[in-house]
């Protein structure tokens, strides 16, 4: 099963992918790096991941594909941490050896253009994604395997980052980094990190073949996604479902359930359009009780009610089968709740998010669906039955709005708050 972010990413699916993984026997990040933030709350013990994948907490394999772009100091710096938890990590992480590296002159070039951009600037992590990817497909990357060799490793450093320190002085008059600095220290960590490196598709084509279960797990949002999302304010990786099969090298042929994650309203952090974004005393409600922060960077994240128009399109562009619903908890208390089904651009109406110049997208006008919100506590909710009636209507709508069934509602951030409507593993 693959488990995506149906909207602009944090939908919750760290939490929603810890507790899949009691029935799993790996779970597999396949695109996105550290710009990621996943969450997982565990008998009120919280955990922010960034490049392990979210099952950890379990006894599943943790397995990084070959999608991902991989900042080394930022995976050892989790796994120290997580052993302070003892968390063991040993035989149970796995890391792909075609994995581009994230080197620190990807991260100098991504300030230099963000600051470039001046306020067109799209508002990255910070975290050097988006060159890493350029550096894959112009196939001049360093991947982890290459690391193993100090030769190869020394002089593929070398180039690249010559390279870059001619953008970066020549182009954004900004200052290099010496490679000399970089190689010790970056050769010291292949000692550290070999036990962990694999053919990671071997390692789950053998156990999709041995009938076990495996979750693939996305980083961002649908509407995030570099082809699909709403471009230029994007991130560089395809993250649709389809980037689980590229990104780890299994065909798509296997995959048969697509979990897509939505809040039950919507959010999104850096800069670009956002048709349902809130400015008001609804938007304080939902960024104040929902604790809208980013996990990754602390930014503030700007709030909106649900989008359904792009809901929709998340839907044909992952295949999506069931919903998690997650954050129902922090629409307890509004009067009324709204919902959008149609966008109006210029006289046109749309019931899904069209294909169009993203600047007319900030111009379009939502047209709402108006719900009776609820004053009852949702909060920690773990069957149907607890839910208030305005609550059950709410869900209802949104699976026939979307024509996709709701399986999980999410009541809370800890992996107790759950309730489970369709048992999706079977
Ligand atoms: P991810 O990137 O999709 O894994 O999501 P993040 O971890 O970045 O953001 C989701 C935030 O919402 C985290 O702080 C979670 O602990 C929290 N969260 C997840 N599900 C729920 C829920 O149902 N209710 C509430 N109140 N918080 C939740
Ligand atoms: P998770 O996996 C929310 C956003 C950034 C910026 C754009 C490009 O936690 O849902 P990048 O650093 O990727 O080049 O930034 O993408 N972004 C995210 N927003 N959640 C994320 O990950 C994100 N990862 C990147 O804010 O707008
Ligand atoms: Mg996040």
């Amino acid at each position: 099963m693959i488990v995506v972010g149906a909207q602009w990413g944090d939908e919750g699916k760290g939490k929603v992918i810890d507790l899949l993984t009691k029935q799993a026997e790996a779970v597999v990040r396949f695109q996105g790096g550290h710009n990621a933030g996943h969450t997982l709350v565990i008998n009120g013990q919280k955990t922010v991941l960034h490049l392990i994948p979210s099952g950890i907490f379990n006894d599943a394999k943790c397995i990084i594909g070959n999608g991902v772009v991989l900042h080394i100091p930022t995976l050892l710096d989790e796994i120290k941490s997580l052993q302070t938890k003892n968390i063991n990590i040993e035989n149970k992480l796995l890391i792909s050896s075609q994995c581009p590296l994230i080197l620190p002159t990807h991260i100098l070039l991504d300030e230099a253009r963000e600051n470039a951009l001046g306020n067109k600037a799209i508002g990255t992590t910070g975290r050097g994604i988006g060159p890493a990817y350029e550096d894959k497909v112009a196939r001049r990357a360093i991947h982890l395997m290459d690391l193993l060799d100090p030769v190869i490793f020394k002089q593929k450093l070398r180039n690249l980052m010559s390279y870059h320190n001619f953008i970066l002085e020549n182009l954004y008059q900004t200052p290099s980094e010496d490679p000399e600095k970089i190689e010790d220290l970056w050769l010291s960590f292949a000692d550290i990190i070999k036990p962990f490196i694999a053919d990671t598709t071997d390692v789950i084509n053998t156990m999709l073949v041995n009938k076990s279960n495996v979750l693939f797990e996305g980083a961002q949002g649908s509407m995030l996604d570099i082809d699909h999302g709403t471009y230029p304010y994007v991130t560089s990786s395809n993250t649709v479902a389809g980037a689980a099969s590229t990104g780890t090298g299994i065909g798509p042929g296997v995959f048969n359930k697509i979990l897509g994650i939505t809040k039950a309203y919507t959010t999104r952090v850096g800069s670009g359009p956002f048709p349902t974004e809130l400015n008001d005393e609804n938007g304080k409600h939902l960024a104040e009780v929902g604790v809208e922060f980013g996990a990754t960077t602390g930014r503030p994240r700007r709030c909106g009610w649900l989008d359904i128009v792009a809901l929709r399109k998340a839907i044909i562009n992952n295949s999506i089968s069931h919903l998690c619903l997650t954050k129902l908890d922090v629409l307890d208390g509004l009067d009324k709740i709204h919902v959008a089904v149609e966008y109006e651009i210029s006289g046109e109406r749309y019931s899904t998010m069209p294909n169009i110049n993203k600047d007319h997208l900030s111009r379009c006008k939502p047209i709402y669906k108006q719900f009776e919100g609820w004053q009852a506590t949702t909060s920690g909710a773990t069957s149907i039955g607890q839910l208030p009636e305005q609550a059950k209507q709410f869900i209802s709508s949104i699976e026939s709005l979307l024509s996709t069934k709701v399986a999980l509602v999410s009541t809370g951030p800890d992996r107790k708050d759950i309730i489970v409507l369709d048992k999706i593993f079977n």
